[in-house]
């Protein structure tokens, strides 16, 4: 019998605002494990000044109703007094990418919840890799730049898209289906 290697993906998910130890663990060690090892973005450690300030947001997978482990995250900051937001750090585990819309769930999660605060502009530094994903999220280039000595581009999100009317639920679950699990 031929029995497929795909690893298990959940199918139930939660968006939610981190708020206890193993969530903020979760999200840590998810970004270590993205921006350090897989892309060596950072050498070891990739947290600054920016989190002591930063809304942590996690994408958690359930099991059973259950939440389970940390597979995505993302944080935003207020910038300034001006209304300027900023997010930063979006990361999906690599077994979750392109499976759930995590990504597209985390975007939009924390524009709506910026918005909700006050944000009145919210940008992003995006890698190149993913302009279009942004771009399909209602999001336009401003120009280039690096980062780490990376391309990125910085981008702006749509506030007056409806996918982004101001939104302050802390938690937000949903049910994705599994394309890779299938596969
Ligand atoms: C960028 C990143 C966060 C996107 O996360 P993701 O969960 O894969 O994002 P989504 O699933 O919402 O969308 C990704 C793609 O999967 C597709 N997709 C998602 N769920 C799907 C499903 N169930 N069936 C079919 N297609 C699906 C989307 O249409 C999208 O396609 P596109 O690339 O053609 O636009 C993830 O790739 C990642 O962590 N990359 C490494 C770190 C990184 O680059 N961070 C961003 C820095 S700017």
């Amino acid at each position: 019998m031929n029995i497929p290697s795909t690893p298990f993906i959940a199918g139930e998910y939660i968006v939610k605002h981190v708020e206890n130890r193993w969530e903020q663990r979760g999200c840590l060690d998810l970004r270590r494990a993205v921006f350090c090892a897989e892309q060596q973005v950072f050498d070891g450690d990739d947290r600054d000044a920016i989190d002591e300030q930063a809304i942590s947001i996690a994408a958690i997978a359930c099991v059973a109703g259950i939440a389970e482990d940390v597979v995505g995250t993302v944080r935003i900051h207020r910038v300034d007094d001006t209304g300027l937001w900023q997010g930063s750090r979006l990361a999906v585990h690599p077994h979750y990418r392109g499976a759930a819309w995590l990504g597209t769930q985390l975007i939009v999660h924390a524009v709506s919840t910026a918005h909700a605060l006050g944000c009145t502009r919210f940008l992003a530094t995006v890698q190149v890799q993913n302009l279009r994903l942004f771009e399909k999220l209602a999001w336009r280039q401003l120009r280039a730049l690096s980062v780490q000595g990376r391309p990125h581009v910085l981008m702006e999100a749509d506030l007056s898209a409806a996918l982004y009317a101001p939104r302050l639920e802390t938690e937000l679950r949903f049910y994705g289906s599994a394309r890779k699990a299938a596969a």
